[in-house]
């Protein structure tokens, strides 16, 4: 979500005329787009600040955008004074106001809903894999997360205004279209005539449209895959075969009382359904481990699931109590050590299980979008439909989906090579 942001304040300020750089000290106006999810990552955000601060020159407008700049409001002002702007993740369609008024701090937090999407100008080429978002903010209300307050409860864009976007992005260069959304399967829609319009409908739609070969989405809450989103990946040979939809923990009363009110058996549940749909169909999880009150049994539990489900990437993390959280203020908060000891143990068997899944794709040929080249120029590098990065020697004029024979394979990538 923070990439396609991105995205659109460029194509926003580059629609005014403006360019990019990579030199601080050239630059006119410096953005910083911003994740609050974890304290790290906050923190990162004031001392990148402080160093951008001192390396700028002394005209140019320095402020940060996205989450952070929604928790902090007006105190980011306080901790760097001549800080220009703040402005929230539903706000930053507002920016231009700077640049018409310099000398007067710009601070807007407000949840204005989806004003953003429909005001700001397309970009003119889209990169090869857009990111469509279909949906703001989140309804569930997990008790460690901080989404609902940076982004508010959820709402979904129109039918019409996701398509056209979706449309332009194929028009324009896209091969593969990425739905986003913090809850992107909780994606609902009612237009005048009280027609409902759910994710389903919008990859069929999608899948129409020729230019377009591969559509995904991420993040998708377990209980909100309905059948008719599961049927999707029988139905449509475009949606990969791969699935993002996090568990975050395996123990049910944790999960409990990360308000995720799943049981394990309906989470696996969903999984068997996607099968008999989509028999390659591989999963993705995300966890947290240390979660106030969870005991050594329970952390078992997250490791047992994991070796169940066997899932063949995933993001795990250390829990972070934030403001406006209910989980921040639970008594039983983990030491440091036990949560990096957990994390350890975790990520060192997800790592070994992605490169058993890495393994198993060598001898098979699997249909690849070009990504760019590596650094020194002399590969290339692709993504799978499981989203594994393959590489494979440089070639003029490669094509941009192409079938690659897997060669080779460690924990993080692929080797392959063309066949033809
Ligand atoms: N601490 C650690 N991880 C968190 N996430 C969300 N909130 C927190 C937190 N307070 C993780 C969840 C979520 C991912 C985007 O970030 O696993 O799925
Ligand atoms: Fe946060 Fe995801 Fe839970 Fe929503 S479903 S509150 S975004 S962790």
């Amino acid at each position: 979500m923070n990439v396609y942001d991105g995205w659109r304040i460029a194509a926003m300020l580059e629609h005014r005329g403006m360019a990019r750089t990579d030199d601080v000290s050239d630059a006119d106006i410096i953005i910083l787009n911003t994740c609050a999810v974890r304290a790290k990552a906050t923190d990162k955000v004031f001392s990148a600040l402080g160093r951008i601060r001192r390396a700028k020159k002394p005209t140019a407008l320095f402020g940060i955008v996205g989450c952070v700049a929604r928790e902090s409001g007006a105190d980011a002002f306080r901790r760097i004074p001549d800080l220009n702007f703040v402005l929230g993740p539903q706000s930053y369609h507002k920016l231009p106001d700077i640049l018409e008024n310099p000398d007067a701090r710009l601070l807007n937090i407000d949840l204005g809903g989806l004003e953003k999407f429909d005001s700001l100008p397309q970009m003119e080429k889209s990169p090869r894999v857009a990111y469509i978002p279909i949906q703001e903010g989140c309804n569930h209300v997990c008790t460690y997360c901080i989404v609902p307050y940076t982004r508010g409860r959820e709402i979904s864009r129109s039918f019409e205004s996701v398509m056209a976007e979706t449309l332009h992005a194929a028009k324009t260069g896209a091969i593969e279209i990425c739905f986003l959304g913090q809850n992107v399967n909780g994606y609902k829609y009612t237009d005048e005539n009280g027609t409902i319009y759910r994710l389903s409908d919008l990859i069929r739609e999608t899948a129409k449209i020729p230019e377009i070969m591969r559509i995904r989405f991420t993040s998708s809450y377990p209980t909100e895959m309905t059948d008719d989103l599961i049927d999707m990946f029988k139905t449509e040979p475009k949606l990969l075969p791969f699935l993002n939809m996090p568990i975050q923990s395996g123990a049910p009363t944790v999960l409990t009382r990360m308000n995720r009110p799943y049981s394990l058996e309906l989470y696996t549940d969903i999984i068997r359904k996607l099968k008999i749909a989509r028999p390659d169909i591989q999963i993705s999880s995300d966890f947290i481990v240390g979660f106030p009150g969870e005991s050594d049994q329970d952390f078992e539990q997250t490791m047992r699931i994991a070796e169940q489900i066997k899932y063949i990437n995933s993001y795990s993390f250390k829990y972070s109590p934030r403001p406006h959280t209910v989980a921040a203020l639970m008594p039983d908060q983990i030491p440091e050590n036990i949560k990096a000891a957990r994390l350890a143990r975790l990520d060192t068997r997800l790592n070994e299980i992605q490169r058993d899944f890495n393994e198993s794709c060598i001898d098979k040929t699997l249909s690849c979008l070009l990504e760019g080249s590596d650094k020194t120029g002399r590969h290339l590098v692709y993504r799978t439909p499981f989203m594994q990065q393959c590489i494979v020697e440089f070639r003029d004029n490669a094509p941009e989906l192409a079938d690659i024979k897997i060669t080779a394979a460690n924990k993080a990538s692929l080797r392959g090579k063309f066949i033809d």
